[in-house]
């Protein structure tokens, strides 16, 4: 590899470089299959064989979320600090190895100051499926599949394995990849907290205070026009960030995806307030919330939460207020929690490629970082437990679900 390669900007162009074998020691992956495995990433040994790793690519797909730069900047560290490899960013998720001539180095200089970052220095994207991969051909949309291209670019990159960043919707496309040869580990992230393969994801601490932060301050609006405030956050198959944000935010309804509701018992939870002497009432909406059938026709307009408020007026013949909170849920500085455990993550990563572990995620068990197979992982979404202990406790405490 040239030093003096030549710069897009402030990043630098790769050129293809040989494969060499690595003259540093490695585990070997002892794959467990079976959901959770229970090796544990990183336990490393010097009487391993050695490992073939020279160069690693590190892509980040599907929507963002506060602490992806934090995984790079770990894994991008532990891999020159610890094993001497070289780092290669990839842009906009595999999209980037369609155009292998935009991917560039990751080093010590490029990952600096970005640990207190939202988004990704590296781009993504949540259309991008080289399995499917969409162009215009002759006027008219086509879906092609390039994974070949994508895996030969990779490897004319000289990347021997890559640590993809991303959702569910990501580790399927990686998983595909790596059982077409490309050697891939993965790292979970989404801000809704809905893979079930790990504790928690990064992304999600972080939205729950933005989330939190602002139903404080609609608290106090609320109460002093003895409003209904309808608050619709994120979380599009499962309702965490509602329940858990709603919970910190002393909201009085709830409305999840996994359980139904309907809007005369959401009027009867506002009625009964009002009796009590409380004339406002927050409700928190998750956007995939499942609408009862007196709605359901009007499903696509959006957002969900004037749906839900227009019914809402009608039926307690209060005032009703929205707040769309959107995509500033998925901005921001990640919280410490975020930041510990996103560079928790992208260290395991690369102890996870130096052990051989491909086709394999990290992922948070109890105290630990483990890892699990990704063919277990994938399409196992964790939704919200309606017995559960913490809608227990939200009723407990008088928290309204619709229902
Ligand atoms: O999957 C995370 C998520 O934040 C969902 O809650 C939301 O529906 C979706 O991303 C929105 O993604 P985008 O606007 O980027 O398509």
């Amino acid at each position: 590899m040239n030093d003096r390669a030549p710069y897009i900007g402030d990043r630098r162009l790769l050129a293809p470089r040989p494969l060499v074998s690595c003259d540093r020691p490695t585990a070997k992956y002892d794959r467990k299959g079976g959901g959770i495995s229970v090796a544990s990433a990183g336990r490393l040994n010097n009487d391993q064989p050695m490992s073939d790793i020279r160069c690693i690519g590190i892509a980040t797909g599907g929507g963002d979320a506060p602490g992806l730069n934090a995984v790079i900047r770990a894994a991008t560290r532990a891999a020159i600090i610890k094993y001497g490899w070289k780092v290669i960013g990839i842009p906009d998720g595999f999209d980037g190895l369609i155009w292998p001539e935009k991917s560039f180095e990751l080093t010590m200089k490029e990952v600096s100051g970005i640990l207190p970052r939202g988004g990704t220095i590296l781009g993504t994207t949540n259309r991008g499926d080289p399995f499917h991969y969409k162009t215009v051909e002759k006027g008219k949309e086509v879906s092609r599949d390039i994974s070949g291209e994508v895996i030969a670019n990779a490897a004319k990159l000289g990347i021997d394995a890559i640590i993809s960043i991303g959702g569910d919707g990501s580790q399927k496309i990686g998983y595909e990849l790596f059982q077409k040869g490309l050697k891939i580990v993965g790292v979970p992230k989404t801000i809704d907290n809905d893979l079930s393969a790990t504790q928690v994801t990064f992304g999600f601490d972080t939205a729950l205070h933005t989330v939190t932060d602002a139903i404080d301050k609609i608290h106090t609006t609320a109460a002093s026009h003895h409003r209904v405030m309808v608050v619709e956050v994120m979380g599009r198959d499962c309702g965490w960030i509602a329940l858990e944000a709603g919970i910190a935010g002393g909201a009085h309804v709830i409305l999840i995806p996994e359980i139904p509701f309907t809007v005369k018992h959401v009027c009867r939870c506002i009625s009964e307030r009002e009796k009590s002497g409380r004339h406002f009432t927050i409700v928190v909406v998750a956007e995939g919330v499942k609408l009862p059938p007196e709605l359901k026709e009007n499903r696509r307009a959006s957002p969900i939460a004037n749906l839900i408020g227009n019914a809402i007026a009608a039926g307690s013949k209060k005032e009703v207020r929205i707040s769309v909170l959107g995509h500033i849920q998925r901005g921001g500085t990640p919280s410490p929690f975020d930041r510990i455990l996103a560079t928790r993550f992208g260290v395991a990563a690369v102890d996870l490629i130096a052990a051989g572990g491909f086709g394999m995620m990290v992922a948070l068990h109890g105290d630990s970082i483990i890892s699990v197979d990704v063919a277990h992982a994938i399409g196992h979404l964790k939704s919200v437990d309606p017995k559960g202990e913490l809608v227990s406790a939200a009723r407990a405490i008088g928290i309204g679900f619709g229902d």
